[in-house]
């Protein structure tokens, strides 16, 4: 499985922050924003990793991320000219994913909760895999409308009147049709090729599913001052509450078994004096240490 990062776009909902700097690099809590979803890519044992951004902020993200290798991952950045819709990133990215089947995740989308997208990516074999969780502002999303047996009925693209509550989080995975499919595919009213669009041709096809994601896990995006506000304040909560950094890379990457406890050691003596490093020092490894195994 690859996975694809689509960290472009214009974030003018953010704006002015973002007359300076990519929205999926502000800051979520105590880390940039993309740290979320690359740790959810990691917690999936996804390894080969496209980053997509505009030209103008593709090379910070480089900077922060590098080649991977301190995750124990590879990183492979491509650039979107423009922000024509989330579907061209099939086009973009088409020799990256080769033969595979690849996860689609928005750059400013966290998700918090169990290890669903695990099993889930584990269990993958073809067709396509969404997810569906229920929000109190569905018309922001694209809409998933159910049947009493579950059975989708639509996927309705920011509809003015949502037929649920519905919405589907930015995480999406595909086999390898979803390149054949977006070579398709005509830009919508809006100028973009839609990623709807390319859910349907697998709904029509009878080859889409759809996970209802259960109400004790977290979905949220910040893509706006006031939800990213909100999605700080959640980290932090989680934070000083419980003790555990959300979206923590090199937490993720250890445990995946992507980079060894001295190899993280490693790591850490290179980061400079701060929390972060405290946390990764005094509670992943030193629990690490103190457990068998
Ligand atoms: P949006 O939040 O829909 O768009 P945006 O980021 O441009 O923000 P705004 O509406 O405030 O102008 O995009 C969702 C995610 O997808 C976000 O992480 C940006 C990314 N994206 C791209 O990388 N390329 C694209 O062509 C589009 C449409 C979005």
């Amino acid at each position: 499985m690859k996975g694809i990062i689509l960290a472009g776009g214009t974030g003018s909902r953010l704006y002015p922050l973002t007359l300076v700097a990519s929205k999926q690099l502000q800051l979520v809590y105590d880390k940039p924003m993309v740290y979320y979803p690359f740790t959810t890519l990691i917690e999936g044992g996804i390894r080969e990793i496209c980053l997509i951004s505009t030209p103008a902020d593709l090379p910070r993200f480089k900077q922060l991320l590098g080649d991977g290798s301190r995750f124990g991952v590879k990183f492979d950045y491509r650039e979107q000219a423009k922000p024509a819709g989330l579907a061209q990133a099939f086009l973009i990215a088409d020799s990256f994913i080769g033969q595979d089947p690849v996860t689609l995740i928005l750059g400013d989308n966290i998700f918090y909760g169990g290890d669903i997208f695990t099993r889930v990516f584990g269990d993958f074999k073809a067709g396509a895999t969404i997810f569906a969780y229920h929000v109190n502002d569905p018309e922001r999303y694209g809409v998933v409308e159910f049947d009493a047996a579950g059975k989708v009925l639509s996927i309705e693209e920011k509809p003015k009147v949502p037929k649920s509550n519905y919405a589907i989080p930015g995480l999406y995975i595909f086999d390898n049709e979803a390149i054949r499919i977006a070579r398709g595919l005509q830009p919508s009213a809006r100028g973009e090729l839609e990623i709807t669009d390319v859910i349907r041709d697998y709904l029509r096809r009878e080859a889409l599913r759809v996970h209802r994601l259960s109400r004790g896990f977290t979905w949220l995006d910040a893509g706006t001052s006031s939800s990213l506000h909100d999605a700080s304040a959640y980290v932090q909560t989680i934070n000083n509450r419980a003790g555990i950094k959300i979206g923590c890379a090199e937490e993720a990457a250890f445990q995946q078994g992507f980079i060894s406890l001295p190899r993280l050691e490693e790591i850490i003596r290179q980061m400079p004096d701060c929390e972060y490093r405290d946390y990764l020092e005094q509670k992943v490894v030193a629990e690490a240490k103190r457990l068998p195994g």
